[in-house]
């Protein structure tokens, strides 16, 4: 049997038996005359780890806003657990997002509370959710421990490291018991040290929540560990995926470019 007639059976397949969390088809997003997304497809599995990688400015971040609906596309078909974006209302979107957590790099947290009340933040605007608390605590320490601080809980952000907000910021987003996580370059900024504690909580994470990640990075170490299958992204399309190991050794001559860069 020819390679390309069995990767096709495969991926036939793989959409029949396993949950498609995320589906994105045929995106397309400009401004103005910068045409960005021409066309791009992505489909997130339940449990997996989908890594997106592409050179700055090719349109990664746009396409993770399109898909939260903070971006209108110009067209093109997405939808979250069954949900199509551009058909819910403003209500549903948000009950949605709740399911969704969101590790961006710019999203800082608020200096002026403590770690609790940056915890306590999100579980205030999506109390339906959560439904009635008396006590946020057991929550927040939960969510604390699961990224090895619960002694943190009362200091300021000032008095943190890098990764020690960083690591914050994920119990943040776990505190909705979100269903997807997305992360927007998770290891940026950080040392090589630090980065690779991140990525193994994001591991930990995902093994102890059964979260599906979507993961945009530039790190080539973090999408070798943390990677189940990756797209690159290149003149707005979904131009390779495959394993990481597969993209890698890739004699595509754009995709050997990036690599090499
Ligand atoms: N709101 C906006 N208005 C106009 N242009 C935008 C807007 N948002 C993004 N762009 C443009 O879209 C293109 C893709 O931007 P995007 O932020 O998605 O890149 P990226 O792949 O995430 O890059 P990086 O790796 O540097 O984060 C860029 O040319 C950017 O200038
Ligand atoms: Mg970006």
């Amino acid at each position: 049997m020819k390679r390309e007639t069995h990767s096709i059976r495969t991926n036939a397949q793989e959409d029949l038996e396993r949950e498609v969390i995320i589906d994105i088809r045929d995106l397309y997003k400009s401004f103005g005359k910068v045409h960005v997304l021409k066309g791009f497809n992505m489909k997130l599995y339940k449990g997996e780890n989908l890594v997106v990688m592409g050179k700055s400015g090719s349109g990664k971040s746009v396409m993770i806003k399109c898909l939260i609906g903070l971006i209108k596309p110009d067209s093109g078909y997405i939808s979250v657990m069954n949900n199509e974006i551009k058909t819910l209302n403003r209500e549903t979107l948000d009950t949605l997002r709740s399911d969704i957590g969101f590790l961006f790099q710019g999203s800082a947290l608020y200096d002026s509370m403590t770690v609790r009340e940056n915890l306590e933040f999100p579980m205030r605007r999506h109390k339906k959710k959560l439904g009635p608390l008396t006590d946020t605590t057991p929550l927040v320490l939960e969510a604390l421990e699961s990224v090895g601080l619960a002694d943190a809980i009362d200091l300021m952000p000032a008095e943190l490291s890098g990764g020690m907000k960083r690591r914050v910021a994920l119990a943040r987003t776990l505190i909705l018991q979100p269903k997807i996580i997305l992360y927007d370059e998770p290891t940026s900024g950080l040392d090589p040290i630090t980065s690779k504690e991140i990525i193994e909580l994001m591991l930990r994470i995902q093994a102890k929540y059964g979260t599906s990640s979507l993961i945009i990075t530039h790190d080539v170490d973090c999408a070798r560990v943390i990677s189940d299958r990756m797209i690159l992204l290149v003149d707005g399309i979904n131009y390779a995926e495959g394993t990481y190991e597969d993209l890698i050794t890739s004699a595509d001559p754009k995709v050997e470019a990036f690599f090499k860069k």
